[in-house]
């Protein structure tokens, strides 16, 4: 499975595969097994009923690495919009933000200042920005642009970050976090990473995802805990019970398309759930990167294929 893994991953930097996919209607199809639709009004919809079910959102405008200021300014309008839509419409959802797309490879403090309207804007209504983890050779520069922006009395609180489990440096990282009073969601992270920073075993990665998840249930902060595995789901109720803490302390967070079964199962047992969404025509990598996580997601894809 590790190969497919890589495989799937290795495809998702495809340039090639990537604008016949976003450009064909096959591809559009295809997508929406993960993808809740191409326009705002899509993933609105989408979150309205999502949150009819009794779970919250997390709004995803899919789109990275964007190449010329022009592009992040953009994909930052549609944040803003977004932000707009949520109050106006008083759905129970946030935002997920990556800063690649916000024009970070270009220029950080460009990225830097998009995020920052963003989360002031968030604040003043109510709202929260995450900003999602990509890969590490951003991770240090994202805490330290989330750090910042946090301890502005504009954007306090109204802030977050996400931890890869996969990572060796991640119990540090929470336990600052967890001092600057910064929620965290934490993941077991979707990139290829070298030994030398990521364990290479799934059950060196799996451990780790339980001991960080008991420093995240332990902290006085609200978290979420992303994961579709039920045996780290498992572990977190049952620490959570055993040190007294209620389901009203965190949620698990997962992907739109992936368990709905087990996201429906968490609500009936009184837990929150949130479901990130994620729209857009940008919706190649992002697509790459879930059928690397499940590779029997291939066989799903294709039985819909022929059903086209
Ligand atoms: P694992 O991969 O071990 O899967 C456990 C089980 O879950 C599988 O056996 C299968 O049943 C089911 N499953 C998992 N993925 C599936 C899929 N794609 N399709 C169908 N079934 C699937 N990563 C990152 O690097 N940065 C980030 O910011 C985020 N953000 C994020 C937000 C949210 C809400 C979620 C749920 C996940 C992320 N991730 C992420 C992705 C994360 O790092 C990870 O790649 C996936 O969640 C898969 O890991 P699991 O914890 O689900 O376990």
């Amino acid at each position: 499975m590790p190969i497919l893994r890589s495989f799937f991953i290795a495809l998702s930097h495809n340039r090639l595969l990537r604008r016949f996919g976003e450009r064909s209607r096959m591809g559009n199809r295809l997508s929406s097994r993960f993808v809740a639709g191409m326009e705002i009004g899509d993933a609105l919809r989408v979150a309205e009923a999502v949150n009819k079910q009794g779970m919250a959102v997390t709004l995803d405008s899919l789109g990275e690495s964007v190449t010329t200021e022009t592009e992040a300014l953009a994909a930052a309008m549609v944040y803003h919009r977004l932000l707009d839509a949520i109050a106006e419409r008083k759905l129970n959802a946030h935002i997920s933000v990556k800063l690649t797309q916000m024009g970070m490879s270009l220029s950080p403090a460009l990225a830097e200042g998009f995020v920052e309207n963003l989360a002031r804007h968030a604040k003043v209504k109510g709202s929260f920005v995450r900003i999602d983890m990509e890969d590490s050779s951003l991770t240090q520069a994202t805490l330290d642009m989330v750090r910042r922006l946090h301890a502005k009395p504009e954007v306090h609180g109204a802030i977050g970050v996400v931890i890869q489990a996969y990572l060796y440096r991640s119990q540090t990282d929470i336990e600052q976090l967890l001092d600057g009073g910064i929620r965290v969601r934490l993941c077991k992270g979707a990139y290829k990473e070298p030994a030398e920073v990521a364990f290479p075993r799934k059950a060196d990665v799996d451990a780790n995802y339980v001991r960080l998840s008991c420093l995240l249930l332990a902290s006085p902060l609200f978290h979420g805990l992303a994961t579709h595995d039920e045996a780290m789901i498992a572990a977190a109720k049952s620490f959570a019970s055993q040190h007294g803490i209620g389901p009203s302390r965190f949620e698990f967070q997962m992907l739109f398309g992936v368990r709905r079964d087990l996201q429906r199962k968490l609500v009936r047992e009184g837990y929150n759930v949130r479901v990130y969404v994620p729209f857009g025509n940008d919706w190649y990598p992002y697509f790459m990167r879930r059928l690397a996580e499940r590779p029997a997601n291939v066989l799903f894809l294709a039985k819909n294929f022929f059903r086209f």
